[in-house]
């Protein structure tokens, strides 16, 4: 089974609208040449507040998709500062980025809310992109494997095969993350292998070939290369090199240079 690759930026609180604006364009003006048959699907996650324009500036083009980087879980109701799948499907979202490790750390949440996260945007006609990932202190005492396994089953819990099947995960080591330092390819590889396990131990074998599984941490034109050579890696969480449209260009086409 060939799973199409994903080269996704997440911008995280970045950019005004001025910047997203210019981001945008710089990207599609950096993909117009390549061949859409060829490339990843790219994918990139503004802010809330450029959402709204950057739909609009992409609209025409099939080369890139647009996500958000969270939403809640209900369909409406007093959750002051809250937005909803349907305010995201509205604006032209396909993506919505669940469980990133900075809001596990920073706005306590848990792998129950993502769940009932994920269940939202599936029941909503979007897809989740589900990140997981552990921290220096977990991999130093030898439990990432089992930490890791026990937030995709706890995300996926309740999914059909169909709908795992269309989720995409991103294994992103914490330490990786804007630090500088790429987690080896090989070990990267590893553990999405063991996540691509676990995925077929709660649905089957054809629900874990056809899931796609990103690595995120540091993610850098020199490195996508080697980690898209990898056997289980299927694309890449960006998060710094996504701001620039050069590096970011750089990272699809250097991307390309695998065969897949
Ligand atoms: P960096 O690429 O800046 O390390 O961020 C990775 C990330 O968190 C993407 O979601």
């Amino acid at each position: 089974m060939t799973r199409r690759p994903i080269m996704a930026g997440n911008w995280k609180m970045n950019n005004l609208m001025n910047d997203s604006a210019s981001l945008t364009l710089g990207i599609l003006d950096g993909i117009k040449d390549l061949n859409e048959s060829q490339m990843p699907e790219v994918i990139i996650a503004p802010t809330f507040t450029s959402l709204a324009l950057v739909s609009r500036l992409i609209k025409d083009s099939s080369k890139i998709a647009l996500a958000a980087q969270n939403c809640h879980w209900e369909n409406s109701g007093a959750y002051t500062g809250e937005v909803t799948v349907g305010m995201l499907k509205d604006l032209g979202c396909k993506y919505i980025i669940i469980g990133h490790s900075e809001r596990r750390q920073y706005f306590s949440e848990t792998d129950e809310m993502i769940n009932k996260k994920a269940k939202s945007i599936l029941a909503g006609g979007l897809l989740p992109i589900i990140c997981c990932g552990e921290t220096l202190e977990q991999r130093e005492s030898g439990v990432t494997d089992e930490h890791i396994a026990s937030q995709i089953r706890a995300a996926l819990s309740g999914l059909s095969n169909e709908e795992i099947a269309k989720s995409v995960i991103a294994y992103e080591p914490i330490w990786a993350i804007g630090t500088g330092k790429t987690c080896d390819s090989a070990e990267a590889n590893r553990v999405i292998a063991m996540i691509r396990n676990v995925v077929k131990e709660i649905s089957d074998s054809s629900t874990a070939d056809s899931i796609r599984i990103l690595y995120g941490g540091s993610v850098k034109p020199a490195t996508i290369e080697e980690q898209m050579s990898m056997s289980d890696i299927d694309g890449a969480l960006i998060g710094g090199a996504s701001l620039k449209a050069d590096s970011f260009n750089e990272i699809i086409t250097n991307s390309m240079k695998v065969a897949v």
